[in-house]
């Protein structure tokens, strides 16, 4: 994600000719789809694993006392962050980035590949935040809440 926000998106940015500058976007966005779904899917995985492991069993994520307790607040907003951020992602990655690379591809200036740029630019930055503020939950997780 960060590799995407703060190297690629930046560098093709610049690139001339915007033609070419779209295409490389495309297959680049493509290759870290594959990785980025990968990452995420071992994420959630190891993220199920963690939590049972902190809440003493998986078993315990079942009971109503812990959802009710401050620590299972924290895990319930992480868990809601995580499935918006998995919804934006998917839009972004599946819909609008592809649509927008595709469009851009034909023809750079047509206002329409400029319109679901910026959507693709937009949607890719709040995940990036968000992504962030699960970072922060995580912390705030493990060192304790309260
Ligand atoms: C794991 C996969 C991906 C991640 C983490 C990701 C992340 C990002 C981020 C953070 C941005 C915002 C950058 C900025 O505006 O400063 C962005 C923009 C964008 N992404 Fe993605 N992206 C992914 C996959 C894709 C795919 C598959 C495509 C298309 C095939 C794509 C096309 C775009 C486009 C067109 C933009 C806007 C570029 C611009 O503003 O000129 N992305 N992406």
């Amino acid at each position: 994600m960060i590799a995407m926000a703060a190297v690629v998106v930046p560098v093709l940015r610049r690139h001339e000719p915007r033609r070419e500058a779209m295409q490389l976007l495309h297959d680049s966005g493509l290759r870290l789809r594959s990785l980025g779904w990968g990452a995420l899917g071992l994420l959630v995985l190891t993220g199920v694993v963690q939590a049972g492991y902190r809440a003493g069993g998986l078993a315990a994520l079942t009971r109503v006392e812990l959802w009710a307790s401050p620590w299972g607040h924290v895990l319930a907003a992480k868990l809601v962050l995580v499935v918006v951020i998995l919804g934006l992602a998917g839009f972004h990655d599946f819909r609008v980035g592809p649509r927008a690379t595709l469009l851009s591809r034909e023809d750079p200036e047509a206002p329409a590949a400029a319109r679901l740029r910026r959507q693709a630019s937009w949607f890719g930055r709040v995940n990036l935040l968000l992504s962030l503020g699960v970072v922060g939950l995580g912390l705030l997780l493990v060192r304790g809440v309260g």
